[in-house]
């Protein structure tokens, strides 16, 4: 793949500087119409439109060509991306374990690389449960859990209006709006008023999970499991994660057993994303 991007780019970009472009890079939607996500190195940026033409070429479904210009930023997880080529509309339908997502990358957070995330938390779930998604964003766990387990409830909560309003799309494209409820608002707000209390909690916001747990844990049922998210330094993944769940859950009179722990992905060289689970009594 990279060597026939790399071949369309040879006598445009100059062979020393070859050698900088990724052999790799983020396609979300399907044949009918995706977006490319980019990153083009600062060695390569004067070269970045020949690029995003490139790939268009060669990957003939590619609508759209987007180049990150930041880092991930705000309460949104949003990063700025620049149009290089292609459509200015970037809406796009992504499939994803059976399922479909309409979304647009520029205004809603969503990953392509967190689908095995998404399948190893679907593999805990059993029958009737009833789940709450803080932090849900376009709807890809909720509407993943609820496809493959059709006797379980979710409510989804997101802060995001366009994520939110993706939601709502995605949960009536995947046909699971008799046992989705996405409400648009803030987790600290919204969650407290619904008077209910789940089998199952999802927190997935590494960046600054841990200051809700106050609002999470009174909503896990006694017996009922938290998935923490969290980010933390390669060398010592889970400490810092327990030790905030279990002072939190302490707060509350409630006691936390560990159960596991995985590596979600890596965020900087030595700063990765982690998930800890958590069966609250
Ligand atoms: C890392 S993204 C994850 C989104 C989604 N769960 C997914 O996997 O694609 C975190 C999401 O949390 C939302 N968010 C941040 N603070 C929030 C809050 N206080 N209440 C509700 N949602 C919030 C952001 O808008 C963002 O969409």
């Amino acid at each position: 793949m990279r060597n026939t991007i790399k071949k369309q780019l040879e006598g445009v970009i100059p062979e020393d500087r070859l050698q900088y472009l990724h052999s790799s890079f983020d396609i979300l939607g399907s044949k009918s119409g995706s977006v490319a996500i980019i990153e083009v190195p600062e060695e390569l940026t004067e070269y970045r439109l020949q690029i995003a033409q490139a790939i268009q070429t060669v990957h003939k479904n590619v609508k759209s060509v987007l180049g990150k210009t930041s880092e991930r930023f705000g309460e949104y997880r949003l990063r700025e991306l620049e149009l290089l080529s292609g459509d200015p509309d970037t809406e796009i339908i992504h499939k994803e374990s059976g399922c479909r997502f309409k979304i647009d990358p520029r205004v809603t957070y969503f990953s392509t690389r967190e689908s095995t995330e998404r399948e190893r938390i679907n593999s805990k779930i059993t029958e009737h449960e009833n789940i709450l998604v803080m932090f849900s964003g376009a709807g890809p766990f909720p509407v993943c859990i609820a496809k493959k387990h059709p006797t379980v409830t979710v409510t989804a909560v997101e802060l995001n209006p366009d994520a939110h309003r993706y939601a709502v799309e995605n949960v009536n494209l995947n046909k699971v709006t008799e046992r989705v409820t996405p409400l648009l608002g803030d987790v600290r707000e919204v969650c407290p008023a619904m008077g209910q209390v789940f089998d199952r909690v999802l927190m997935p916001l590494p960046k600054g999970a841990f200051e809700f747990l106050d609002v999470a844990i009174p909503l896990v049922k006694p017996g009922g499991v938290l998935h923490f998210y969290h980010w933390a330094p390669e060398e010592d993944k889970y400490s810092e994660a327990q030790r905030l769940v279990k002072e939190a859950a302490e707060q509350y009179g409630r006691e936390a057993s560990f159960t596991d722990g995985v590596k979600v992905s890596l965020y900087s060289p030595r700063v990765c994303k982690v998930r800890i689970d958590a069966v609250i009594q």
